[in-house]
């Protein structure tokens, strides 16, 4: 059965420091929860902090570590890029793949992030491959069309094998960082489509096995109501995972 996954993604946020800092902080605070808990807790460092914060994550606890993207190559002459295997190499287990601001930004593509899968995988890296729609479309009511393209272009190219081991963020561009939350019934809505194009493409079975995140403006005060939906496995969580409280509220939120 899925897991239920709250990941943090820092962004270009944090010394090391402040990130050594809000490590302590979130640790304690979730310690009285790891016993027994079923929530898996993914932080999202930027690169020059991953090995230190690693090494901080008790070890076999709640606590695990992601990055923020990785290159398709395993090695070679790609200055200031990092490869999966790299990552891998300093304790990551997971990828966040596809971010809107990656697409958005740097100009990743369907091609591009498809050959980023399949080095995350290639590494032993379980991949968060996001997904979502501006406002534009979202307003012009092609959200699922084009959702549905997201997927099948950039991910649903994986084997049975593959797609086991990744998990889907709907991250409504729109909601991220502007203090405008999806409702629970959109976010519902759409999870509910990712997982029926899942069994689409895949099995029921697939379908079902697959935790997909709500990302976007999820707060300590909308987590509860947003994880109460059917189809919605947890959050990948921005701002608010930057202050240790309102993340491990969040975390609290299942
Ligand atoms: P916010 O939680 O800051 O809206 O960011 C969401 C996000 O982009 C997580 O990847």
């Amino acid at each position: 059965m899925r897991k239920n996954i709250v990941a943090g993604n820092w962004k270009m946020n944090l010394t090391l420091s402040e990130a050594q800092a809000l490590v302590t902080e979130i640790t304690s605070l979730v310690a009285a929860e790891a016993a027994g808990s079923t929530v898996e807790v993914v932080v999202c460092p930027p690169f020059p902090l991953l090995s230190a914060v690693g090494q901080q994550l008790p070890q076999g606890g709640m606590l695990h570590l992601g990055a923020q993207n990785c290159h398709q190559k395993e090695s070679g002459a790609y200055t200031g890029e990092v490869s999966a295997r790299l990552l891998a190499s300093v304790g990551c287990e997971y990828v966040i793949l596809g971010h809107s601001e990656r697409r958005q930004y740097f100009r990743e593509d369907d091609e591009q992030l498809s050959q980023k899968l399949k080095a995350a995988l290639a590494a032993g890296l379980k991949p968060i491959f996001c997904v979502g729609e501006s406002l534009e479309t979202r307003e012009a009511d092609d959200t699922f069309d084009y959702i549905g393209r997201q997927l099948k272009d950039g991910l649903f190219h994986l084997s049975n094998e593959e797609f086991a081991q990744v998990v889907v963020a709907y991250e409504p561009i729109w909601a991220i960082g502007t203090g405008k939350t999806a409702t629970s019934q959109q976010a519902q809505e759409v999870h509910a489509f990712i997982r029926e194009q899942i069994a689409r493409a895949y099995s029921a079975e697939a379908a079902l096995n697959t935790t997909i995140l709500y990302g976007g403006s999820a707060n300590a005060q909308n987590a509860r109501e947003l994880f109460g939906q059917t189809d919605v496995d947890g959050g990948l969580i921005g701002g608010a995972s930057l202050k240790a409280r309102d993340f491990t509220e969040i975390i609290k939120s299942f």
